[in-house]
């Protein structure tokens, strides 16, 4: 495993990061799969992976609670974990201490290496602010219940994420980067500001939730192929990334063993500064390609989630995209009536609930609409 310098708490991080957010689940479609779950998270573990980001709401809190039993008995103090304050989810800032205290009390520990104030967006800065959620931060700190406060980033703009940056000495940031994100949200220049104060990087979503894998549109795969170098998709994701020298640590949700196989093996290997001019110039192609591609750029983070009509949203996303990229066929059909046999597109009540949630800005009314006018 690579590792590269945590300065704040003078120690290394793993390039990458188990993101505890996709974890493997059963049939029911929400239990987690706990055996297979921990056996992911102690093989990342064995093979050097020592930073753990998992979130209060992640899996409706199982994402703490299996995390903490896969790290008890030994692992916990070898890594640094980082959990997550849901503020958004509250009535007022009372509710901050219970939360936390629930947090720890579901990872089994009394402390957590990294708390971040948990996507901050255009909404949500001014309740931040209102609440006094930093101070709330610092206080935790000199308690020493947690060691470093950070926050996450899923607002419009790099303008936004710099006046967060400088409002607060905050520790470390966490932002949403990949090749294709270069310039929404944080973006490449957030990322830069960061990294020209000092300030270490957290990348989430290298993979764009998944979509920058085999999935992928055939005339995007071309350019990989055009390379030569047997690398998957996913492979050349996470390369660039770990390009950035200004990166510390990168986040990747992991859902099956093979993907956790693949990703140690990729970045005990990738270097910042290690493509070469030829392979970021062809990735640069496929982005411009892709994005041609996806009309909805959704990363299945299910932060839209429970939807009001009981549609499961992230998936009608993918329908949706995938009648651009792939055309509608008979299979698609069947699968989009198999999939979806209860909670169809056209079941949405327009209430807009999830439009305020998601952290990419998506019309998923109007894709819920045009989803239905496709394939019901
Ligand atoms: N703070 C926030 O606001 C926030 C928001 C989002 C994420 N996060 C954190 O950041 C972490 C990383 O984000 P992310 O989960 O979106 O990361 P990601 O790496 O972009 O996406 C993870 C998904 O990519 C696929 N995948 C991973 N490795 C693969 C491989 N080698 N080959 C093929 N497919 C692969 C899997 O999709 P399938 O399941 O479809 O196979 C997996 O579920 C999260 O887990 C979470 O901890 C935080």
């Amino acid at each position: 495993m690579k590792y590269r310098n945590y300065k704040v708490a003078d120690t290394e991080l793993s390039l990458l990061g188990f993101g505890v957010m996709r974890l493997p689940v059963l049939e029911d479609g929400d239990t987690v799969d706990e055996d297979e779950a921990i056996r992911m998270i102690r093989y990342a573990a064995d093979q050097g992976v020592n930073y753990f980001d998992t979130a209060y709401v992640y899996h409706g809190g199982q994402s703490e609670r299996v995390l903490g039993k896969a790290l008890a008995g030994g692992l916990r103090e070898k890594v640094l974990v980082a959990t997550k304050l849901p503020y958004w989810i509250m009535k007022d800032p009372s509710e901050m201490l219970p939360a936390f205290e629930e947090s720890l009390a579901r990872l089994g520990m009394d402390y957590v290496d990294n708390y971040l104030v948990h996507d901050i967006n255009d909404g949500r800065w001014d309740l931040v602010r209102e609440w006094k959620i930093f101070d709330f931060l610092a206080k935790l700190k000199k308690e020493g219940r947690i060691r470093f406060g950070g926050f996450s980033y899923h607002g419009e703009s790099p303008e936004l994420f710099r006046e967060i940056l400088d409002a607060y000495p905050w520790d470390f940031v966490q932002i949403q980067l990949n090749y294709m994100d270069t310039q929404v949200q944080a973006g490449l220049e957030g990322y830069e500001y960061a990294a020209k104060k000092g300030i270490p990087v957290i990348v989430m979503e290298p993979l764009k939730g998944g979509k920058l894998t085999d999935t992928m549109p055939p005339s995007v795969r071309a350019y990989w192929d055009s390379l030569g170098k047997g690398r998957t998709p996913a492979e050349w994701a996470l390369r660039w990334v770990a390009n950035l020298p200004g990166v510390t640590t990168i986040l990747s949700g992991m859902s099956t063993f093979p993907q956790v196989e693949e990703n140690v093996r990729v970045l005990s290997d990738a270097e910042a500064g290690g493509l070469t001019e030829e392979e970021l110039d062809t990735i640069a192609h496929a982005a411009e390609e892709y994005r041609k591609l996806i009309v909805y750029p959704c990363t299945a983070c299910k932060y839209c989630m429970p939807c009001t009509a009981g549609i499961d949203i992230p998936l009608v996303m993918n329908f949706r995209n995938w009648s651009d990229v792939y055309g509608v066929t008979d299979r698609q059909h069947a699968e989009f009536n198999m999939f979806l046999n209860r909670g169809k597109p056209s079941a949405c009540v327009k209430c807009g609930k999830c439009e305020e949630e998601c952290p990419q800005g998506l019309a998923i009314m109007k894709a819920m609409d045009e989803t239905a006018a496709i394939y019901e």
